[in-house]
């Protein structure tokens, strides 16, 4: 092979410099088995429109092959100067098959060969990541059912205001990682679109069969216009901001898992396994996979905004800026994946404090809304029974106890529709168990929410 496939209309040979700086071969080379399988599909379309001999096909194809072997064996040598996974490929193919390899290029062109290993690489790891995910929400699903008895304060702006289940707080995970499969199982439809055979942006001259090439990678469609088919990196970027919500997910529920295992909390203890101690506080076991998996999320959520900052002003069709969607897409995948693959043997080995959860959700008057209830099922209407219910708050927070510590006569004080039933309506069992409402924290809720999850995951297989 000639130094460089474009030496043709060139005097100088590319400076060194100019060859370390737009080489992308230690990025890419992670797509050789889309790469070959790209180009092995093109061969065999060829020969059958007639392009290509089947003799020719064959040898390519057996080169190709080997070609993977070789990477795959670890024997295969990268050099700066052949740029991408594309050119190392096609080099290496002239060693193996000779002059015929020059072939290859026939009616293709890098443009629409790294758009098509790029869509080949997101559509199985997003089939992985579909998967993963799945496995995380059977995770969850089943914490929940084992903690289906235990109470815990629900919390808004951080401050106690009703008791829940610590299996509805669970699920309400459930929920936003089923809501990111969704999107992800959505993008897929959008990346599953074959885009070879739109060579450098006009199509080509070559009667070839893009459909066939298609079908041969397990495509269901083929992208409409040339032009879109190399400049487009929407898919991407759809990918990147289903990953960065996702890890916002992750990222809140590993707050909450850092926050409950501190001494203030003491809500939960993280397993030994999976925290780390401290190089001079002998005492210390600091939950560092959750502080990391917070922290790895504003990495994603860069590698979204580097991959939309990428395409915003670039002219159509392809532009080499493009090169460097590759870096973020990347590590948006490896850190995604990474953090899902610890969180599910991390969740089950959870130790959960049920009685600091439950004496938590007993203390703080998280019961006041239920004695506000309480009035208004005797007819009260429910903005007075607020303000009466306020009164008896300030009246126990002066006296130091919660609002099922005053004393009947007491509370009676505030109003004469007040019995002695008010104390069983105000335990926190009791309250949780009347939140019936649809989503509500109710275990019978909770228990079908449970149910219904595993009935959905067991369809999705
Ligand atoms: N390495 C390039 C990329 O990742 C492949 C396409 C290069 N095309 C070109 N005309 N230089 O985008």
């Amino acid at each position: 092979m000639p130094d460089k496939p474009w030496d043709g209309r060139f005097t100088q040979k590319t400076d060194k410099l100019v060859e370390a700086f737009t080489s992308s071969i230690d990025i890419d080379k992670r797509l050789y088995s889309y790469d070959i399988d790209g180009s092995i599909a093109h061969c065999r379309m060829l020969a059958r429109v007639g392009v290509l001999t089947g003799d020719e096909a064959e040898m390519l194809t057996g080169g190709l092959e080997t070609i993977r072997k070789e990477i795959e064996a670890g024997a295969f040598v990268y050099d700066d100067s052949l740029e991408d996974i594309h050119m190392h490929v096609e080099s290496r193919l002239f060693d193996h098959v000779g002059p015929v390899a020059r072939k290859l290029h026939t009616a293709r062109s890098r443009n629409d060969q790294i758009a098509l290993d790029v869509r080949m690489y997101l559509r199985a790891e997003t089939r992985e990541i579909l998967s993963m995910l799945g496995e995380l929400r059977r995770t969850l699903a089943s914490v929940a059912e084992t903690h289906i008895d235990v109470m815990m304060p629900g919390y808004t702006h951080l401050q106690r205001a009703q008791p829940v289940l610590l299996s509805h707080h669970l699920m309400a995970y459930y929920e936003m990682f089923t809501r990111d499969a969704d999107r992800f199982r959505d993008g897929l439809k959008r990346i599953d679109v074959m885009p070879l055979g739109c060579a450098a942006l006009a199509g080509t001259t070559y009667p070839i069969d893009r459909e066939y090439t298609a079908e041969l990678l397990g495509f269901p469609k083929i992208s409409a216009n040339s032009m879109d088919a190399v400049a487009d990196r929407d898919f991407l970027i759809e990918f990147l901001s289903a990953a960065s919500l996702c890890m916002i997910h992750f990222s809140r529920l590993s707050e909450e898992l850092i926050l409950w295992s501190s001494s203030e909390f003491k809500f939960i203890e993280m397993p030994d396994a999976f925290a780390t101690g401290s190089s001079i506080m002998p005492q210390k076991k600091n939950p560092d996979v959750p502080e990391l998996v917070r922290g790895k999320t504003g990495r994603v959520i860069g590698d979204l905004v580097a991959a939309i900052t990428l395409m915003k002003s670039l002219p159509l069709a392809y532009n080499r800026d493009m090169q460097e969607d590759k870096p973020p897409l990347f590590d948006a995948v490896d850190t995604l994946k990474a953090c899902i693959a610890v969180y599910i043997p991390m969740l089950p080995e959870i130790t959960v404090n049920a009685e600091t959860t439950c004496r938590a959700a007993a203390v703080g008057f998280l019961n006041a809304t239920d004695m506000a209830d309480y009035l208004v099922g005797r007819g009260m209407p429910f903005r007075e029974a607020h303000a009466v219910t306020g009164k008896a708050v300030a009246e126990a927070l002066k006296q130091g106890k919660e609002l099922h510590e005053l004393s009947l006569a007491r509370l009676q004080g505030f109003s004469s529709l007040i019995a002695a039933d008010i104390f069983d309506y105000l335990t926190t069992e009791g309250m949780i168990d009347r939140r019936r409402s649809a989503g509500g924290t109710a275990r019978g809720n909770v228990r079908q929410a449970i149910a219904a999850a595993k009935a959905a995951l067991s369809s999705e297989l």
